[in-house]
């Protein structure tokens, strides 16, 4: 078994699209270990995104990951991590295939729905980032 972390990002949120995400990832036999909401400070986006510092849209990033409330979810499962990226699809909706949840509520290359973790020891840094022991089922 396998744990990577996945945010519901503002856009989709404020769309109320929370709900669907979450069923699409169900239906896919992911088992959801630690759900909730919270608004992120710009600061707290900073240091979320941190390996992101140097790229051209890492200040629009922060701005738009900070812009409401997003939703956190520890998912379980085979090859979780793996499956969770099949699942967001490519980062610019344009290019994602059909199916995935970006291609399927998308908006543009940074609206783009969903964040999943791109390894195992990205996976734990930001499982610890956003949840504490006790806040995780067993
Ligand atoms: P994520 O980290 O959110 O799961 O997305 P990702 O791995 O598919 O993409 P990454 O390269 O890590 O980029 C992080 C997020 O930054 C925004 N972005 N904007 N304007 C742009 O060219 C651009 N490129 C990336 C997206 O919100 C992307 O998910
Ligand atoms: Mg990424």
């Amino acid at each position: 078994m396998e744990r990577t972390l996945a945010i519901i990002k503002p856009d989709a949120v404020k769309r109320g699209l929370s709900g669907e995400i979450l069923r699409q990832i169900e239906a896919k036999s992911f088992t959801v270990r630690g759900l909730k909401m919270l608004h992120l400070t710009r600061g707290q986006a900073e240091r979320f995104y941190e390996v992101h510092k140097a790229r051209p849209f890492f200040d629009s990033l922060c701005r738009y990951m900070s812009s409401g409330p997003v939703i956190v979810a520890l998912l379980e499962g085979e090859r979780a991590i793996e499956r969770w990226r099949e699942l967001m699809g490519a980062t610019d909706p344009a290019k994602a295939a059909a199916g995935t949840l970006r291609k399927q509520f998308g908006a543009n290359i940074e609206q783009n729905v969903v964040h999943g973790s791109d390894g195992p020891e990205t996976a734990a840094r930001e499982i610890s980032f956003f949840f504490g022991e006790l806040e995780l089922a067993d």
